[in-house]
């Protein structure tokens, strides 16, 4: 029996851009997912316990086929048995064991479809649990680079390596197109408010293309958040944390510009500005789900407590600890 965790990820700037080719840079939090697995004759069992899939357990052979009787959408059980299908594939293949099966527990601390890269998260400690447990050791850039084909296969080719990069390497890291690296960051004061809700990333991603392809000044909107994120690396790379901040907002108003926002998120986003926060912004595809600010005072995770709207808020400081093996 293995058990292997890896964290959650916001979006310090440079989300929906980074499909376009543009740099991103995502930040791993102390949220995390644990995956445990342990190797049996043959199929694959699932259990997870603290995800919106609350109780889902489902017994199957390795096929997605085996729907289970829960009360849960169609789509989210079989967006999760394909990540941990898939997930399960590359592990069996890098270790070279086609023929064994495994009883796989998942607990996440990372709301699910809300911005925070819970799929990468399971996915990522899912490899390295199941490869352990075969007895191969991967690094953490190979783990990446597996996590990274799964969301492609499961996300029908709509994925960037932002997610799977970010949680399987920890801390701070600068994505643009297939050149993944982890930068220096000082330790960010991220706050996170989340309205419970989950955006559609495809529908999302979508939208955007389409607005981009329509109007010359969406596209530029694009350009603008890719020349944002180049001066928010140097902030970054000086430790500027109040010139970050005033970036995130920068970040928060042409991702608004572009459609990707929604009533909840902009309620969270000012309700942290008004409590003192140095920057708001959304986090991920938007539409919904989590906000994230910068604030070294309670004052934030306050206000948003008491924000309508706002489900859940809580400090989450920058996890420089990527995918690891928990004893
Ligand atoms: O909401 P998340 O955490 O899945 O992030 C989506 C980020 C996008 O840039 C919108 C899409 C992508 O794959 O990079």
């Amino acid at each position: 029996m293995v058990t292997a965790s890896a964290p959650g990820k916001v979006y310090l700037f440079g989300e929906h851009a980074v499909v376009y080719g543009e740099p991103a840079v995502p930040c791993a939090i102390e949220l995390r997912a644990h995956v445990t697995v342990t190797e049996r004759d043959s199929g694959l069992r699932v259990t997870a316990g603290d995800l919106t899939l609350d109780g889902f357990t489902v017994e199957y052979d390795g096929a997605a086929s085996g729907r289970p009787d829960v009360d849960v959408s169609d789509s989210l059980i079989e967006a999760a048995m394909g990540y941990i299908n898939e997930g399960i594939a590359q592990a069996k293949d890098a270790a070279g064991a086609e023929n064994v099966g495994f009883d796989i527990a998942i607990e996440s601390e990372i709301p699910l479809g809300a911005g925070l890269g819970s799929s990468a998260a399971v996915v990522v400690a899912a490899i390295e649990a199941a490869t352990r447990e075969l007895g191969v050791e991967l690094s953490p850039e190979e783990i990446a680079d597996r996590a990274y084909r799964v969301e492609h296969t499961v996300q029908d080719g709509q994925a960037s390596r932002a997610d799977t990069f970010c949680c399987a390497m920890g801390g701070a890291v600068r994505v643009e197109g297939d050149d993944c690296r982890v930068i220096e960051a000082p330790d960010l004061p991220f706050v996170i408010g989340y309205d419970g809700g989950a955006g559609d990333t495809g529908a999302l991603v979508a939208g955007v293309r389409e607005r981009k392809e329509t109007y010359g000044f969406a596209d530029d909107t694009v350009s603008a958040i890719g020349d944002l994120v180049r001066e928010g690396e140097q902030a970054l790379a000086e430790g500027d944390i109040a010139e970050l901040g005033a970036l995130m907002n920068f970040n928060h108003g042409l991702l608004s510009a572009l459609g990707v926002s929604s009533r909840s998120l902009d309620a969270m986003v000012w309700a942290a500005r008004d409590a003192g926060a140095l920057g708001a912004k959304l986090t991920g595809a938007g539409g919904g789900g989590c906000i994230v600010a910068l604030d070294d005072t309670p004052e934030t995770e306050t206000a948003l407590e008491y924000t309508p709207g706002c489900k859940d808020a809580y400090r989450a400081a920058l996890d420089t600890d990527g995918v690891r093996v928990e004893d």
